[in-house]
């Protein structure tokens, strides 16, 4: 039977790039199942084609994510809906979105057989068009492209400290917080940083103006009046390490950010 296949230009790097990852015989069935015959009017024009993570994969993503009881974690581009599927099975709720219907219905039967119907949702929709704002953890298979296209998304409205896991796609310049290899797979986890850029006051057992810039979860910057010297460190979501240099002293800074505040042990900060 001759088939042909519509899909978005993405999806041929994708076909590429996975393939250069070893995942030919993945694509390939991934390609038969999961685009339609294009005498289907209706098809859907998919941005990513179709190829599973593998399960063993999965569960190391999720443990990475530390996807617990409490979190809501999403999937979009959730094919047979496993992500969600094994996150539910950790207590979890999830939700997953599928631009094709027959992953969706894919993904509604396993969340039967899991037994997890109670705390999941798929639904049929455009990746590009969800709200990631409620999500504790964002799980993903998609390409670096369009996670890059997701990534002001993500930076700006996921709440800071929630989790991102991602198969086999990178960030770019927003460096993995850690980076794993899994059955040959390539898994990235970032934590969305806090803003901390701009003034800040800190009093406690050291009184200073530090003024911080950030580039991602990075931070540096300069001390307000000093002669010499810097702050350096960095974030994990909300929780920040600042190394301060002055006159020739360093210190170490820990804390957490709420918002306009840092507060650490002996010490807090506010915005100013
Ligand atoms: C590489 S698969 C990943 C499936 C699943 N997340 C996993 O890891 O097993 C990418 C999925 O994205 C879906 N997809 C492609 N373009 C999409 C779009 N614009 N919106 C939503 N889903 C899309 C495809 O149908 C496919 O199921």
């Amino acid at each position: 039977m001759i088939q042909r296949f519509a899909f978005a230009g993405r999806a041929v790097q994708s076909l590429c790039a996975a393939a250069a990852l070893g995942l030919t015989a993945g694509l390939t069935a991934g390609l038969t199942a999961g685009l339609a015959p294009a005498s289907a009017q209706q098809e859907p024009r998919l941005d990513v084609i179709y190829v599973p993570t593998p399960q063993e994969v999965v569960d190391r993503m999720l443990e990475l994510a530390d996807v617990k009881a409490g979190d809501f974690m999403i999937d979009f581009g959730c094919g047979d809906g496993r992500m969600v599927v094994t996150a539910a099975k950790r207590g979890a709720r999830g939700y997953g979105v599928d631009i094709n219907p027959v992953r969706i219905k894919e993904a509604n039967e396993n969340a039967k057989k899991a037994g997890v119907t109670d705390r999941v949702e798929f639904k049929i929709a455009d990746l590009f068009k969800e709200d990631l704002s409620k999500a504790d953890v964002m799980a993903m298979y998609l390409l670096t492209d369009i996670n890059l296209r997701l990534r002001p998304k993500i930076l700006d409205t996921m709440k800071p400290g929630s989790r991102v896991v991602s198969h086999a796609f990178a960030m770019g310049d927003w460096k993995a917080d850690h980076h794993e290899v899994v059955s040959n797979k390539d898994v990235y986890l970032w934590y969305v940083p806090a803003k901390v850029e701009g003034k800040w006051e800190v009093t406690g057992s050291d009184t200073m103006t530090l003024e911080l810039g950030q580039t991602f979860q990075m931070v540096s910057g300069k001390i307000g009046g000093a002669k010499s010297g810097s702050v350096s460190g960095r974030l994990k979501g909300k929780e920040i390490t600042l190394t301060v240099v002055r006159d020739g002293k360093s210190t170490e800074l820990k804390g957490t950010v709420e918002g306009n505040e840092i507060k650490g042990s002996g010490w807090q900060a506010r915005k100013t």
